[in-house]
């Protein structure tokens, strides 16, 4: 009989928020009487901002035209999203992207996901902990690591985010050739300086190693200085590779449109010793793998860069940012202490206690779903993720419900 990928039985059983989903699910279906808050995976519930309707509409109508009806896309996204997010997304902060280095795509967890089928089996990684399990359960889908062992994986670099560090970790003593960043962070929400990510490129190009750049919420940087690209950094062009997504910045989880970013400059080994354009290997990845993000979806993504798109998009973010205020501010009050919620829509919080036991105590008692932090490893035992991601009145009853359950 066919034989399975015996690395898939290293992996937990089922994916994180497939597991709190169904504890919710179950939860649910013997209480139906009482409705649940979920803070739970950072899922947006405002409607599209009015340019992306409006985009989707116009885009519809063509599609209803033998005149303007368009069948297969180019696979890395049209050229008028990707000068437009060139020119906004990096030409702006006085970075230099060229369009076709951008690669449109479904989503950044997809992107995330496959990227690594273009490194060799023995890449060595660095992931931090806590982390968005993605990184970690794509590479040992693919081999990477060795056996669980008490919640962490023989064979990666774990660089511990901790309340030692400011949950940043500075890069290891070891050489790793692959590093796994995200900031804004989740699920800490803490965020990177520029210092901090130049230590990163700096260890990158001694080690000629490749940083993969979550940048996912960047949208919700505010403070003035924090970098919202990699590419911010100098020297960053010949190291990263970065990933930005439509879903938390407009709103885009149910439509799915986000976007890769690989410099033509980077370059890795092939096992002749010679140097090749990782840019080549996505590029032809993405033409073998994928037929492209669909043609309103990238109508609706290319909204957001018009001044309207602009405005609407810095409400949207700003609204989710104001329940992050309100959560960190009632979470202080419980003399819990806490991370994030000012540049990230992630709140992370130091409970003290045994996560999975506080996510079951918030459920039974209060009907909130968060985050248990020990779903994101070994570090974030202790912690749970609060998301901002619902209604202000959700936000606002979630809170109220959370102090009673836990005074
Ligand atoms: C999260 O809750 O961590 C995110 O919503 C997951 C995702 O973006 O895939």
């Amino acid at each position: 009989m066919i034989r399975l990928n015996e690395h898939f039985t290293k992996l937990k059983a089922s994916y994180l928020f497939a597991d709190i989903a169904k504890r919710v699910n179950a939860y649910v279906a013997v209480n139906p009487a009482k409705p649940v808050i979920r803070l739970g995976i950072g899922d947006v519930t405002e409607p599209l901002p009015p340019v992306c309707i409006a985009a989707l509409h116009a885009a519809t109508e063509e599609m209803a035209n033998r005149a303007t009806f368009r069948g297969y896309g180019p696979e890395q996204g049209y050229a008028f999203l990707r000068e437009a997010i060139a020119q906004h997304d990096f030409a702006a902060l006085g970075t230099k992207i060229e369009p076709d280095e951008v690669f449109v795509s479904d989503g950044s967890k997809c992107d995330i996901a496959n990227i690594q089928e273009i490194f060799a089996a023995d890449t060595r990684l660095a992931i931090p902990d806590p982390v968005y399990p993605v990184y970690v359960d794509t590479n040992v889908m693919a081999g990477r690591t060795g056996m669980n062992r008490d919640g962490r994986y023989d064979g990666i670099i774990y660089l511990d985010s901790t309340v030692a560090n400011g949950y940043v970790p500075a890069p290891p003593k070891e050489a790793a050739d692959l590093i796994y960043l995200c900031f804004p962070n989740n699920p800490t929400g803490a965020v990177a300086t520029r210092a901090q990510l130049a230590a990163w490129v700096a260890y990158a190009r001694q080690h000629s190693a490749i940083i993969l750049y979550d940048a996912a919420y960047e949208s919700y940087v505010r403070t003035p200085g924090i970098p919202r690209s990699i590419y911010e950094i100098e020297g960053a062009r010949d190291v990263a590779i970065e990933f930005r997504s439509f879903s938390k910045l407009a709103g885009f989880t149910g439509l799915r449109c986000a976007y890769t970013v690989v410099p033509k400059t980077l370059q890795a080994r092939d096992a002749a010793g010679h140097q090749q354009a990782v840019h080549a290997l996505w590029h032809r990845w993405h033409t073998t793998k994928f037929n492209g993000v669909a043609y309103p979806v990238q109508k609706a993504a290319a909204a957001v860069y018009t001044p309207e798109g602009q405005k609407q998009t810095r409400a949207l973010t700003d609204f989710y940012l104001g329940n992050a205020k309100l959560i960190r501010e009632a979470m202080t009050k419980l003399g819990l202490s806490c991370i994030g919620g000012d540049n990230a829509p992630y709140i992370w919080v130091n409970v003290r206690r045994d996560s999975w036991e506080f996510f079951d105590l918030l459920l039974n008692r209060a009907q909130v779903v968060i985050t248990p932090g020990a779903g994101f490893g070994r570090c974030g035992e202790g912690h749970i993720r609060i998301s901002a991601f619902n209604t202000h009145e959700n936000v606002t009853a979630a809170l109220t419900r959370i102090a009673t359950a836990v005074m």
